[in-house]
């Protein structure tokens, strides 16, 4: 895309955490985000956490007695709208218990209310067709504590799942595990994020993340997940003897 076309590209990153805007989901957003900003394009973060979201009652009124309109009056209607100007979606989240957070789980149930109740039949695998005509282009960003990648597993079947249903185009994803090596050694993890970074430029200049800037950001770093562990846990007992809990 030449630069010009990039002016009024607008990104749009929903960060699950609890912890919005003080977390590590947040440093690697805001690199994702820096990428973006770098071709012209606008950028927002939204936290769900922060927004006054009320969980799906299951109550179907959004199908059927009310077709379209949720019985809840909160923010979501203006998460989906900004949601729906938006030219590229990141969805972040840090994992927790091995899936998204509440927060950001809760608004993807709240969803629902954007789909029509029909079963649509394609590709031998039933779905609900959208209100919303426009495709979601997404990116997913995760961060976990744990240091092996596998802890990613299940948040990534989770997204990808959600994407098919929304007929959504998912660019790439980014996934960064040991998450408080982005503070305790942030050498380590560089090369990553500046990876991240020009996923975030290639995103919007070119529509599409290339594979080698996808695969160089989700390259390990960390190399003794043991030793790692020693050193979390020593961190832990100084955390509970400073806290006199030990
Ligand atoms: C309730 C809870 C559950 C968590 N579950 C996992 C988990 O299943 N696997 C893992 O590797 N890390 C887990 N973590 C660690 C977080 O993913 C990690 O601390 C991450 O940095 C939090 O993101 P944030 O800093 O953006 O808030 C959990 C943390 C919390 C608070």
């Amino acid at each position: 895309m030449a630069e010009n076309q990039t002016d009024g590209f607008r990104v749009l990153a929903i960060n699950g955490s609890p912890r919005a805007g003080e977390g590590m989901t947040d440093i690697a957003v805001k690199r994702f985000l820096a990428g973006a900003e770098s071709t012209g394009a606008s950028t927002e973060v939204i936290y769900p956490a922060k927004m006054k979201i009320a969980p799906c009652q299951g109550c179907l009124n959004c199908w059927f007695k009310t077709p379209g309109v949720c019985r809840h009056r909160d923010d979501m209607q203006s998460l989906a709208e900004r949601m729906g100007k938006a030219d590229l979606v990141v969805f972040a989240s840090p994992v927790y218990v091995d899936g998204m957070t509440s927060q950001m789980k809760k608004m993807f149930d709240r969803l629902v209310s954007f789909a029509e109740p029909f079963f649509m039949f394609e590709g031998k695998r039933t779905y609900h067709p959208g209100r919303v005509s426009r495709p979601v282009r997404s990116v997913v960003i995760s961060v976990c504590g744990f240091p092996e990648r596998e802890h990613f597993q299940a948040i990534s079947l989770h997204f990808k799942r959600i994407f098919q249903n929304m007929h959504a185009e998912l660019l790439g994803e980014f996934y960064f595990p040991a998450s408080s090596i982005f503070v305790s050694n942030p050498p380590v993890v560089a090369s990553q994020f500046e990876a991240l970074e020009r996923a975030g430029r290639e995103a919007v200049e070119n529509g599409q993340i290339s594979a080698e800037t996808i695969e160089a950001a989700n390259r390990d770093y960390v190399e003794d997940p043991g030793a790692f562990g020693e050193q979390i846990n020593e961190l832990f007992h100084n955390l509970r003897r400073y806290y006199k809990a030990e």
